[in-house]
């Protein structure tokens, strides 16, 4: 066997150094390089190009199975993953310690045993009697989904191997360990190693493999960002602190649309679906408050309405501050020097606050007339029209420039009981009074007449 040679790695990304240094210079952060020991040296073994068998080179238009997807039953996360779930494809359900990660990937599971797919939770954070616990409180009990608890990579592909399951859930990825590996638990090679190991397994069985990753901002244990590239698709779970509710959101997904959301709302018995995104995210909004302006946004492929909040108010400070909480602030600032330069509205003696209501993060360019149009109104003090809905891209030259889907946009805000459009020119929006705008400073007289 080789010598295990001794290789620092950034825990936070992975990264490899043959030397300790404090900062990883790949990703920035500081003391997260620590000593790993690895079995396999680095570099290709000698001689390992030669006698190979050579590859048939197939066309595009061969025979493709038909895929078949298995429905979980739950709407929101079959929606997140592109629609049920690609048997032999392997996730990363990655979030926060508690966010619930577990409670929805037990609910996923049972959905499925339920419909009689065949499937296995494994833990290695809780024991079975925890879990069955739980299992009890969401009324989850008499779902036939296979629990065991456990930690050694050995023994939990030799339980796949025996039990044959369809969709499985590690839980989590960073309690695994192989003793293939000297490294310690939780670290970055140790996760690695037992990531590929379970996803190799998995293809082969043609069987789901859904990880679970702890995010941790601190980056004490091993993020899961080095297994990102190992599976077919990553979810992050999220949530707004202090807020009940979760987004299920695809940030990669080789077998649906990225940026994809599933929307639910934590409950005392369990995550409940939020099958109308646009009504939770506009709940709270106050009508005739000034700086708000509700954007209709495309969250994967489905319209979601919510409210962007901005408040201009008198700086006391040299600089005055600016400062965003669901929203880019390199975008921001250049939102505030169009408003200058194209405008004539100077905010240079303004603290500036923007938000997006609810939790939402939003990084679509269609926002740029939504977000202008509360700075706008927050400075005048004045109130957007009631029961409008805003959305259109702003370019440097000042210019309102078309964003994709419109007539989805507008269609979502008529549902919605929306009565007027902020858009670009070429917008119909059938019932609703639409103004569309050319330029930016067009839309600032509007504003200003109508307030
Ligand atoms: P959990 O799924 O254990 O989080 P994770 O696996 O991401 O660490 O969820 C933990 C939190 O969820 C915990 O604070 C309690 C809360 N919770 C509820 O509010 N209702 C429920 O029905 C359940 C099971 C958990
Ligand atoms: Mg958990």
């Amino acid at each position: 066997m080789a010598r295990p040679s001794e290789t620092y790695v950034c825990q936070s990304c992975g990264a490899v150094y043959s030397k300790w240094m404090g900062r990883c210079e790949a990703c920035g952060q500081w003391n997260t390089i620590e000593l790993e020991q690895d079995s396999a040296p680095p570099g290709p073994a000698k001689g390992a190009a030669k006698g190979g068998k050579s590859l048939r080179l197939d066309g595009l238009d061969g025979e493709t199975p038909a895929e078949k997807r298995l429905a979980t039953g739950n709407g929101e996360f079959d929606r997140a993953v592109g629609g049920g779930l690609v048997p032999g494809s392997a996730l990363l359900v990655g979030g926060d310690p508690g966010v619930g990660k577990s409670t929805l990937l037990l609910q996923v599971t049972a959905g499925l045993a339920r419909g009689g797919v065949r499937t296995a939770y494994i833990s290695g954070e809780e024991a079975t009697a925890q879990i069955r616990m739980r299992a009890k409180r969401l009324g989850l009990q008499k779902s036939p989904v296979g629990l065991a608890a456990g930690t050694s990579l050995r023994d939990i592909l030799a339980t796949l191997k025996a039990e044959k399951p369809q969709v499985v859930v590690i839980d989590s990825i960073q309690t695994l360990w192989t003793d293939t590996i000297p490294a310690a638990p939780g670290t970055v090679t140790q996760v690695r190693a037992c990531a590929q190991e379970l996803v190799r397994f998995a293809k082969n069985v043609n069987c789901v493999l859904i990880l679970v990753g702890h995010v941790t901002k601190d980056g004490q244990i091993a993020g899961p960002r080095v297994v990102e590239h190992l599976v077919d698709a990553v979810l992050y779970f999220e949530s707004e602190a202090g807020r009940s509710f979760r987004i299920l959101r695809a940030v990669k997904n080789r077998f649906g649309a990225a940026h994809e959301i599933g929307v639910f709302e934590m409950t005392s018995d369990g995550l409940r679906e939020v099958t109308n995104p646009s009504e939770l995210f506009l709940s709270e909004t106050e009508a005739d408050v000034s700086g708000s302006a509700v954007f209709a946004g495309i969250e994967g492929t489905r319209p979601v309405l919510c409210e962007v909040q901005a408040l201009v108010s008198p700086s006391t400070l040299g600089a005055p501050r600016r400062a965003v909480v669901g929203w880019d602030s390199a975008r921001l600032s250049q939102l505030l020097a169009v408003l200058d330069a194209r405008c004539g509205l100077d905010f240079g003696r303004h603290d500036v606050f923007l938000n997006v209501a609810g939790g939402l993060k939003i990084t679509e360019p269609a926002a740029d007339l939504a977000a202008a149009s509360a700075l706008v109104s927050s400075l005048f003090d004045a109130p957007l029209p009631q029961k409008t809905v805003v959305f259109g891209e702003v370019g440097l030259s000042g210019a309102v420039r078309p964003v994709p889907q419109m007539e989805a946009r507008a269609a979502e805000a008529r549902k919605l009981g929306f009565k007027g459009l902020m858009a670009p020119r070429g917008v119909e929006g059938g019932k609703l009074g639409v103004a569309n705008f050319e330029t930016l400073a067009d839309a600032v007289v509007w504003l200003k007449r109508m307030a």
